[in-house]
């Protein structure tokens, strides 16, 4: 028998596992309420009482500084009768619930309600926001849903301090601007597509040529949940925009980090930091959010360039693949073959896609 003969090639997931609204559901009570979710950035919340709201696994939030300059989250729901306590962003001393006016501290404790003397029995302690674990992470606000989750430290170890020799200007930076996309498609179908390469050669003639070099490119699992993408730069004389190599000894180089399940990294040739930010909406619907940053979120004409480059041709390229694929994944006629795993890894292996297939089994407590 011929080597090999013996060896069932590894498969993609069932379709089910894209489309199936149980699936999703379970995914959202289960895996996106216990893994670290991307809410904000440092520099969007400088001073105290400054807040933001967002939305993960379906829940509302808030994220505020206190007076002690400590940035806490709160499921952003009044705990007398549950009416939404903040909207939007802003500047607040205290948290006036809308509804009856009950008044939280920033803390979270209650502080007054209007004729709560006259209720026999009840005390101020009583009462508390529920708070949300909530990390930084060189400046980036992630949360947990999960009040026993590991820090990230823990699910991600060594990525603070990669990005940190990457980006050394990271504790100076903040965002010039999101990109939203809204793609049609389960959120695993538009990772996994930002999660190989495979398809970049056909696919993304701009990214390929002007951006980063093709034939350098890999993705390895690194510790804990992390995909690790690196790839040297173009030419430089074919990059699409001005690089200066002499400023970072990582200048020259294109690399992300991608943090299970619904965040990366990115940084661009020329210490250029962006990220992906996933946020899922249903099984069919997931907002892609991209994220460009500059020291003190000046305005730079390169960044900006860089962005609208990006959005016209890698980002608008990709909306067309996951798309078809979510359509397909919904086919009586696709029955899924085997990936394509290359032992030497590099740009034409999906290695990465059975990592993360792995992942996504064990977040439904099927391996
Ligand atoms: S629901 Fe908030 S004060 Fe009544
Ligand atoms: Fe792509």
């Amino acid at each position: 028998m011929a080597d090999g003969a013996l060896i069932d090639p590894v498969r993609p997931l069932a379709a089910r596992y894209y489309t199936d609204p149980a699936i999703y559901e379970r995914e959202r009570t289960g895996l996106l309420s216990r893994t670290w979710q991307f809410a904000g950035h440092v520099a969007e919340v400088p001073k105290p009482g400054d807040y933001f709201t967002f939305e993960i696994a379906g829940e509302r939030l808030f994220c505020i500084r206190g007076r002690d300059g400590v940035l806490r989250s709160f499921y952003n729901v009044c705990q007398h009768r549950a009416h939404q306590l903040l909207e939007g962003a802003g500047a607040t001393r205290t948290i006036t619930c809308p509804y009856h006016a009950w008044t939280y501290e920033l803390t979270g404790r209650l502080r007054s309600g209007p004729n709560l003397r006259k209720v026999k029995g009840f005390e101020r302690d009583m009462v508390c926001l529920t708070e949300v674990k909530t990390e930084v992470f060189n400046g980036f606000i992630f949360v947990n849903l999960d009040p026993d989750a590991a820090p990230m430290d823990v699910w991600y170890p060594g990525v603070r301090a990669q990005l940190r020799a990457y980006v050394p200007q990271i504790d100076d930076l903040a965002p010039l601007e999101w990109v939203e996309i809204p793609e049609a498609c389960n959120w695993k179908v538009s990772v996994e597509n930002y999660s190989e390469c495979y398809h970049c050669a056909r696919n993304h003639p701009t990214f390929t040529t002007g951006v980063i070099k093709p034939e350098t490119y890999n993705i390895q699992r690194a510790d804990g949940y992390v995909l690790m993408h690196t790839t040297e730069c173009s030419a430089l004389e074919a990059m699409s925009y001005d690089i200066d190599l002499s400023a970072n000894e990582h200048a020259g180089e294109y690399r992300s980090w991608f943090l299970w399940p619904l965040f990366s990294f990115q940084v661009y040739p020329g210490n250029v930091l962006n990220t992906y930010h996933w946020r899922p909406d249903g099984p069919d619907r997931v907002g892609v959010w991209r994220g460009w940053y500059t020291e003190g979120g000046y305005d730079s004409e390169v960044v900006r360039r860089l962005a609208q480059q990006d959005r016209a041709t890698t980002v608008e390229e990709d909306i067309r693949l996951v798309q078809s694929v979510h359509q397909g994944l919904k086919s009586r006629g696709y029955s899924p073959a085997p990936l394509v795993l290359d032992p030497d890894e590099g740009v034409n292996s999906e290695h990465s896609l059975a990592v993360l297939h792995g992942w996504m089994r064990e977040a439904l407590d099927e391996i």
